[in-house]
């Protein structure tokens, strides 16, 4: 098989960044939603990502078809050096260290950028990405229960971060934590 390129995301990859994340959606066991956006929307995003310096890598067969995506943005609700992960890459390329390796060239960009955090929200079910995740240094901070429900069936979500400079924050207490995911439902993990 010929070698994928793992590139920054620009509007030329737009069309099938677009169904690739579609195709990933649809799975209905991975990410929080069941189906893709329009086009304009995934335009905008690479827009938005490329003028507010979030880091956005695509995965790209040799052909120039986007075959994957990870992306680090920041949220309105959370401090200006934290921020979260999205990542997917289509079914035939899991498994083989491309997701470990676009997510390390993200987070590397991330870094440079000035993010100290890096947070994600990932399925319980989901043991090949926490496996991918922890083995990037992510750790499991705490869990929402009964998180996602997906055809009726609810299951728990974990929280996992990244901390990019090896210590957790000063002063790193769990009621802020709390604070800074606005959601109800956490439970910290124990120990
Ligand atoms: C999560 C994801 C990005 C990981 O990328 P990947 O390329 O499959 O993972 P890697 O090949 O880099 O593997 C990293 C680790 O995960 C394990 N792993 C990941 N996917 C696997 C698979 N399909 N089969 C077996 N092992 C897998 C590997 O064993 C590896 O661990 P190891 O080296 O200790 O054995 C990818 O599987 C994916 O896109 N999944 C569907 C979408 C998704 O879950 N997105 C995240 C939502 S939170």
């Amino acid at each position: 098989m010929e070698e994928l390129k793992i590139v920054r995301s620009t509007e030329k990859y737009a069309v099938s960044y677009c169904q690739t994340f579609d195709e990933v959606a649809k799975e209905g066991k991975f990410l929080s939603i069941s189906g893709g956006y329009p086009i304009e929307d995934i335009l905008r995003f690479i827009k938005v990502c490329r003028q507010s310096g979030y880091p956005q890598f695509l995965l790209v067969e040799p052909g120039g078809r986007a075959v994957g995506w990870c992306d680090i943005v920041r949220r309105c609700d959370e401090p200006d050096d934290v921020g979260f992960l999205g990542v997917g890459i289509a079914k035939k390329y899991r498994g083989m260290g491309w997701g470990s390796r676009l997510m390390t060239a993200t987070v590397n960009d991330a870094k440079k950028r000035g993010f100290n955090e890096i947070r994600l929200e990932v399925r319980a079910s989901n043991y090949n990405a926490i496996r991918a995740y922890t083995r990037l240094g992510f750790v499991k901070i705490a869990y929402i229960t009964d998180g996602v429900v997906t055809d009726g069936a609810a299951e728990d979500v974990w929280l996992m971060s990244l901390y990019c400079r090896d210590i957790r924050p000063e002063g790193f207490e769990r009621e802020k934590f709390f604070a800074l995911f606005p959601k109800t439902g956490f439970r910290f993990r124990k120990g």
